[in-house]
Formats: C-alpha cells, sequence, structure tokens
C-alpha cells in the first residue's frame, strides 16, 4: 500500500517497537565474568520519564539536531541537561514522585573507551524491569527481556574514544511478559543492578562450570569449558587447594576434564570453598566454588548422601530504602538474620535475586532455591511468552551454575494445573534437567482444593514437590491441613513452600483476631505441629521472613504492605512467629532437627 502522503512514522507508526525486535540479548549473549576485569558505568547518568516511548518512536538516540536541508531540528531531548541518578537504583524509591511510576525511563551518559588492542567489548547490564533496549553513539545494541537477569551486548564495533550510551528501561507490566501484569509484589523499575564494560580477546573463555560430579562417590569433580570460537586448543584448570594443576583439550570450541580428588565437602554448617582457575590462549577466568551432591531417593533428600531437612524461610529481595537494589550490607544482613532463625535454606521468591545473593550464601552456609517468575496466570498458550520463560530460566542457570548453595531451580508459583500450563511448565523443567544434571528442579503448586490432596501433574516433572497451603489463613478451617497431608501419597520429598498469616508489629490481640501478632503465631504454631512428623515433607519456607511492599494489599493493617513477614519490612522488629519457627528449627529432636 503506498504510504500516506502526509505520513510521519514517529506519530503515525503503529507498532513501533517491532524495527526493534530483530537484535536481542538472549542467554546465548551470556558471557563468563567471574575473574575478568570489569570497568564499571555505575554512577551518575541523566534521565529523563518517557511515558509514551518517545525516544523510541523519534530515535533521539541518533542525535540528528538538524535535518537534510541543515535546518536546525526542534528536540524533544536534551541529554546532558537531563537531571542526575546515581545507577543502579529502583527509582520508584529514590524520588517520591515516581514511586507509583511505571514505563519507560531514558538513562543515558558518555564514556571514553581507549582500545587495548585485538579485543572484543562485552556491556554487562546486571538486571533492568522488565525490558531494556540499548543504544551506543546512536547505534542500536539490542533488547532484553526479563527483569532479573543479567543481559549482555557485543559493543566492539560501536566504540569510538567518546562515547554516548542511552538506555530505555521499560517497567510496564504485561499479560504477554513472564511475570505478568497481576502479581502480588511491587513492580520496581530502573537499571537496579551493576552496568560494566568487560573485555575480552576474539577468541575467549564463553562459560566455565566446575562441580563435584554427582554419582556418590565424591571424589571426582568435573571442570568444563566452552570458548566462544570454534577452535581446537589446550586449557589449563586447576584447583590450588587440592593440589589440582590438569590440561583440558578443546576440541572445536568445547572441553572437559575430570579430576580424582577429596575435597572437602561443603555444607551450610562447614562452607569450604575453593578457588578454582581456568586459563586458554591467553584468556583466564576464575571462581570460587563449593563441592557437594543434592539428590532425592524416594521421599528423602539428601545432601551429599545423607538427609536433610531444608528448615527455610521464604523472602522477596527488597528493602525499606533501595527496593530490589539491596546493598551488600542488606543482603548480607538478611542471610545472617536467616541463619539466626535456624535456617539451613532460603526461598528467593519469586525472581532471580542478585547473583551476589548465592555468592554470600555459599560463604556463610545457606542452601538456596532460585525462581523463574513465572507466576500465577501466565499466557501458557503464547509462544513468545514460553521463550521468555525459558530464556530467562537459561540466564539464571548460566549465572549461577557454579554456586554450591543453589540446590534447587524453581519453574513458577501457584499456577493453575491446566493443559496448556502443563505443557508450557514441563519444558520448563525439561529444560533445567538438561541445562543442569547437578541439581534438583521443582515448582511451587497449588493443593487440589476439591480433593484436598497433592495431585498437580506438574509434579511428574519434578524431582521436589513445592506445596503452597495457607490453613489457618485463607483456609480458615485448620482440620483441612492433616486432612490433605492424610489424603496424599507424593512419591517424591515435598517441601511446604508457603503457609503464613499477616500480622502488623505490635498489632495484639486474640488468636481468632487476624492481622494480630497472636492470630500469626497460632497459624504457625498449629501449621508447625501439623506438618511436624508428616515423612513426606522434608522441608519448608513459610511465607514470608519480612513484609514487603504490595499494591494490592490496601487494608489498614497492611498499608500496601503484605505483612505476612516474620519480621517488619526494615527488618528491625520480630513477631512471636520468629521465635515459633525458630524453637521449631533449633529442636534436634524434631521433625526439623
Ligand atoms: C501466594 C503467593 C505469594 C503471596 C502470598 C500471599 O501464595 O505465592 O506471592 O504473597 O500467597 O497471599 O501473601
Amino acid at each position: 500500500m503506498a504510504e500516506a502522503k502526509k505520513y510521519m512514522s514517529d506519530i503515525h507508526l503503529e507498532d513501533y517497537t517491532e524495527q526493534y525486535e530483530g537484535k536481542r540479548a538472549t542467554a546465548d549473549s551470556y558471557i563468563f565474568t567471574e575473574g575478568r576485569k570489569r570497568e564499571s558505568l555505575n554512577g551518575k547518568w541523566n534521565y529523563a520519564v518517557d511515558q509514551y516511548d518517545t525516544c523510541i518512536r523519534q530515535k533521539w538516540y541518533l542525535e540528528r539536531y538538524v535535518d537534510e536541508k541543515g535546518f536546525t531540528l526542534p528536540l524533544d531531548y536534551s541529554f546532558d541537561e537531563w537531571p542526575l541518578m546515581d545507577i543502579p537504583c529502583c527509582f520508584n524509591v529514590k524520588d517520591q514522585k515516581y514511586l507509583l511510576y511505571e514505563g519507560s525511563m531514558i538513562f543515558t551518559r558518555r564514556f571514553k573507551y581507549e582500545s587495548e588492542g585485538d579485543e572484543e567489548v562485552i556491556l554487562r547490564i546486571g538486571a533492568a524491569n522488565y525490558l531494556m533496549r540499548v543504544f551506543i553513539n546512536g547505534e542500536y545494541a539490542g533488547l532484553h527481556r526479563g527483569g532479573s537477569t543479567p543481559a549482555f551486548f557485543d559493543i566492539t564495533d560501536m566504540l569510538k574514544e567518546d562515547n554516548r550510551i542511552i538506555i530505555q528501561a521499560d517497567s510496564a507490566r504485561r499479560t504477554t511478559q513472564v511475570p505478568a501484569e497481576n502479581t502480588d509484589w511491587f513492580n520496581y523499575g530502573g537499571i537496579y543492578r551493576d552496568v560494566e564494560l568487560i573485555r575480552v580477546p576474539k577468541i575467549h573463555i564463553r562459560d566455565f562450570r566446575v562441580f563435584l560430579v554427582p554419582d556418590g562417590t565424591y571424589s571426582r569433580i568435573k571442570a568444563e569449558a566452552e570458548l566462544s570460537g570454534n577452535v581446537d586448543a589446550v586449557a589449563c584448570f586447576s584447583v590450588p587447594g587440592l593440589g589440582i594443576e590438569k590440561e583440558m583439550e578443546i576440541k572445536e570450541g568445547k572441553g572437559s576434564c575430570i579430576v580424582e580428588c577429596t575435597p572437602q565437602l561443603w555444607t551450610p554448617e562447614e562452607p569450604r570453598l575453593y578457588d578454582v582457575k581456568l586459563t586458554c590462549r591467553g584468556d583466564s577466568v576464575s571462581d570460587r566454588v563449593g563441592f557437594r551432591q543434592i539428590s532425592v531417593e524416594g521421599r528423602q533428600i539428601l545432601l551429599n548422601g545423607r538427609p536433610i531437612f531444608l528448615r527455610g524461610i521464604s523472602c522477596h529481595e527488597e528493602s525499606v530504602t533501595n527496593g530490589r537494589a539491596l546493598t551488600r550490607e542488606e543482603r548480607t544482613e538478611n542471610l545472617k538474620l536467616a541463619k539466626e532463625l535456624g535456617c539451613n535454606f532460603m526461598r528467593l521468591a519469586h525472581y532471580p535475586h542478585h547473583e551476589e545473593t548465592a555468592r554470600l550464601a555459599d560463604e556463610i552456609g545457606i542452601l538456596l532455591w532460585e525462581e523463574i517468575p513465572v507466576y500465577w496466570a501466565i499466557r501458557f498458550g503464547r509462544e513468545e511468552t514460553y521463550k521468555d520463560a525459558e530464556n530467562q530460566l537459561t540466564e539464571l542457570i548460566k549465572r549461577d551454575f557454579n554456586r554450591a548453595s543453589v540446590i534447587i531451580w524453581s519453574v513458577g508459583n501457584e499456577n493453575a494445573d491446566t493443559d496448556e500450563r502443563l505443557t508450557f511448565m514441563k519444558g520448563l523443567a525439561d529444560r533445567a534437567h538438561d541445562l543442569d544434571g547437578t541439581r534438583m528442579v521443582s515448582a511451587a503448586c497449588l493443593v487440589d482444593a476439591q480433593e484436598n490432596r497433592i495431585a498437580d501433574r506438574l509434579s511428574d516433572s519434578l524431582d521436589i514437590i513445592g506445596i503452597n497451603e495457607y490453613c489457618g489463613w485463607y483456609t480458615p478451617d485448620f482440620s483441612k491441613l492433616p486432612e490433605l497431608m492424610s489424603n496424599s501419597d507424593p512419591d517424591k520429598p515435598v517441601i511446604i513452600t508457603e503457609f503464613g498469616a499477616d500480622a502488623l508489629a505490635g498489632l495484639h490481640g486474640t488468636p481468632d483476631d487476624k492481622g494480630t501478632e497472636e492470630c500469626q503465631a497460632d497459624v504457625y504454631g498449629k501449621q508447625i505441629e501439623a506438618l511436624s512428623g508428616i515423612e513426606y515433607i522434608k522441608g519448608m519456607t513459610p511465607w514470608i521472613f519480612y513484609d514487603f511492599r504490595c499494591p494490592r494489599r490496601t487494608s489498614s493493617i497492611q498499608g500496601y504492605y503484605n505483612r505476612k513477614g516474620l519480621l517488619s519490612e526494615d527488618k528491625k522488629y520480630r513477631k512471636p512467629a520468629f521465635y515459633i519457627l525458630q524453637k521449631f528449627y533449633n529442636d534436634p529432636d524434631g521433625s526439623a532437627g
């Protein structure tokens, strides 16, 4: 059809985003970065709220100041005059006027670059919620979808001595995304994890995986390497703490080696880590790795061959001050508080938390459940949505593969057991098993409410069944819980991934008064009593460690917070239920012992 004579692309083009779909950062763009020199682009960035996506409609990134006849154009942006924001951050909590803003923000800064020889330059963005489009010196570097996993862009050929980077970060919720538009947590926006440049040789180490061979001998470690090119080479794998220095043959860009040794096994009580290193063709990467084996046998969960009860707690990635962009101190505080609660396990709900959390858990000794946000109602019948979910899962597994603390990949939470959902999530569970034969795969499933039993069809694809049940709260009749337990006969271990009750810190009443500390404590006491001793229950992660922001929670005791925390949102106040759970976890004779 001939274009209308008065057609103007930036105001008449209906699907202005289509032109940006062809270039994407996905899990295939991933590069292993531990042990590499990283040049930070964190700091002051100019920014503007771009509610109507004018930047990508009008192509501001071209910085076209005059038209073809040389006339100066009227401009709707002035990058260097925009206000400044410290990146990374969640803009919602940095300026009250942005608290409830959802949509695009444009971030830009200048930076200098000087080549150091025959190298590639990778831009790594730890996370931006939900999607981001990146431009370097007017060129489009690509798009990344997924609000909690890193994005990698090869910007080698775009760089000059003086550069401008522009990132459009769009936090809008959409039914086609993962998660969709309805969740029970706050939709923080912005570039909220580190932005850095990483220089690598043209042929470099793209991935490096080190793990204990899960064969029950606890005496063989395996290293796997993938290079960025299909070349033959010889790499060197070393673990000084085990006196290992071993050549690894690389054929067509891939290689591996197995070494007989007897590492001190990693456990939450003794989280022994080893420095590991891989060098190849002048490139070098390193990591700190713990060697352990997680497995299931019948209805038992085994850590290094020994039965373990996962004494856990669920948590969102959030602080009052920083939203999702926690500081290292805040992450460390959360893990130490979990240890004080008596935990050996945490459920990082409902999306990938910062990679630093798993690193700290490796050091402190906390096992982890990590999860992708396939949450509630997702467009399970939509292929692009499946690809988005699978990509986020793959990015998470690539990012955290070497973390001893991570023992479970969760493919979702509380999804209705429909045929479309079963196909979608079986695909994800199979993908997780294909990518990682060393960990368990699970999901937080719903109870079959009609028959009051554990019967989610997804269970057949899982190693461990997660179950969310709210007897005493959303299901007021507590007798449903012992009935659920006796009605069910799972063929594999079950973790109760959620139970709980709201309680406003300091609000008192009777156990029947919903929202009081006494009611929450009563629910915890009855839950623990009913769950104790159930042979197939091998762990729990009650909901939730601390109160968290939630736009769906508007009652007077909630005040736009979900108040099921054992701690207040600032983690300073401990509700009585904290001590009830702590007593259960610290009881050596109890079923959590
Ligand atoms: C659900 C859901 C949580 C939610 C919780 C609640 O089970 O998984 O994300 O916050 O229940 O209702 O508090």
